[in-house]
């Protein structure tokens, strides 16, 4: 190619209307622009051999929706046991799939015994031990790890917009900082996460978050602690409108923290439309397209992820439900294992990004 070649190749993205090449799975088209797809999955859909097949086709990447979850790998206090998770790793490792590890730390899918003990003194060791456990469990399988999940929650009124959990009680985020500086010396390879949600929708209350999320990352940074990147989660809405300017500029601004960015969890929630499915399926993918046309001009994007694969296997069938009113239908497959609009528009938003 010649210099000039390669000078547009690299800062000119193609036409906005390009389709990407027939044929070309998602891991393929998403390659070309120097970016990973991937999927969340569950133990239960590597049952069906369809969609196996779907997913080794589809995904460069794939990370465990429930089987790395402390609820699982420790029931009982001091059993740990990661036989489902190191189903799915295998499963990673015989496809040549990169694994992403979900997650460490989260307040939420705790064992019973867990949110006792942590209210007492005890309460950091236990946390870091469990890190520390896991994190060491998989070392040298997992290429980007979400070490803490879901920390911030400006509406709890507490210092810096996090979330009330007996860990910060403190007022210091002193466990989140201890948190990573365990999953590095566990596994010094992976790339270390921060992952959460709510920064799309909702104005006056996205702002706070957007807000509290920065300073965390920046509080993080400014103690050396260990973290490498930004787990943005995409659960979106179809038929509720986003700043799109709003998002630019907060993907922009943890990318100036020197932080890559993944875009975890897309799935589209249709809770808000019509129940005839054609007309759904349209505004799901166009809401899709919309968003992920903003958020992959960001360059510290790298992955993107979609939480699931087929409507067969999506958790907005018991969070989200459409009320008497048919199945949700938010990922890129149907229950029939047909790709749907999504498919293409995820396809479409992909050859579309710039190239990293
Ligand atoms: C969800 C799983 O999909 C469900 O199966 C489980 O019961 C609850 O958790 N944000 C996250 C994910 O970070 O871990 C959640 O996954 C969805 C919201």
């Amino acid at each position: 190619m010649s210099s000039l070649g390669s000078i547009a190749a690299t800062y000119f993205p193609p036409p906005a209307s390009a389709a990407p090449a027939a044929g070309l799975s998602l891991r393929e088209i998403a390659q070309k622009r120097g970016i990973t797809y991937g999927t969340e999955l569950t133990l239960p859909m590597l049952r069906f051999d369809k969609i196996s097949e779907i997913i080794i086709h589809e995904a460069a990447m794939i990370t465990p929706g429930v089987e790395m979850k402390w609820g699982v790998t420790e029931k009982t206090q001091g059993v740990r046991y990661y036989g489902a998770a190191d189903t799915i790793s295998n499963f990673a490792q015989s496809n040549k799939l990169m694994l992403r590890g979900h997650t460490a730390l989260w307040y939420r899918n705790l064992p019973k015994w867990v949110p006792p003990l942590l209210e007492n003194s005890s309460g950091m060791a236990l946390l870091v031990d469990h890190v520390t456990d896991i994190v060491r469990h998989f070392k040298g399988k997992i290429v980007e790890w979400d070490v803490v999940n879901e920390v911030i929650e400006p509406n709890d009124n507490l210092p810096g917009g996090m979330r009330n959990w007996p860990p910060f009680a403190g007022g210091d985020v002193g466990y989140i900082a201890e948190s990573f500086h365990a999953a590095a010396n566990a596994d010094p390879a992976a790339l270390l996460f921060y992952n959460d949600y709510g920064f799309i929708y909702d104005p006056e209350r996205s702002t706070s978050r957007k807000t509290a999320a920065l300073n965390l990352i920046e509080q993080l940074k400014k103690r050396g602690v260990p973290i490498h990147g930004f787990g943005f989660q995409c659960h979106l809405r179809a038929g509720v409108s986003f700043d799109a300017n709003g998002l630019r500029r907060f993907l922009a601004d943890i990318a100036a923290l020197d932080m890559r960015i993944s875009l975890t969890e897309l799935d589209v929630s249709d809770a808000r439309l019509p129940r005839d499915i054609p007309v759904r399926d349209k505004a799901v993918a166009d809401h899709a397209y919309e968003f992920l046309s903003v958020a992959l001009e960001e360059p510290a994007v790298k992955r993107l992820l979609t939480w699931g694969i087929t409507d067969r296997f999506t958790w907005l069938n018991t969070k989200d439900v459409r009320k008497g009113d048919g199945a949700s239908r938010p990922l890129p497959y149907d229950e029939d294992l047909n790709r749907k609009p999504l498919w293409d528009a995820i396809a479409r938003a992909l050859n579309n990004a710039p190239q990293r």
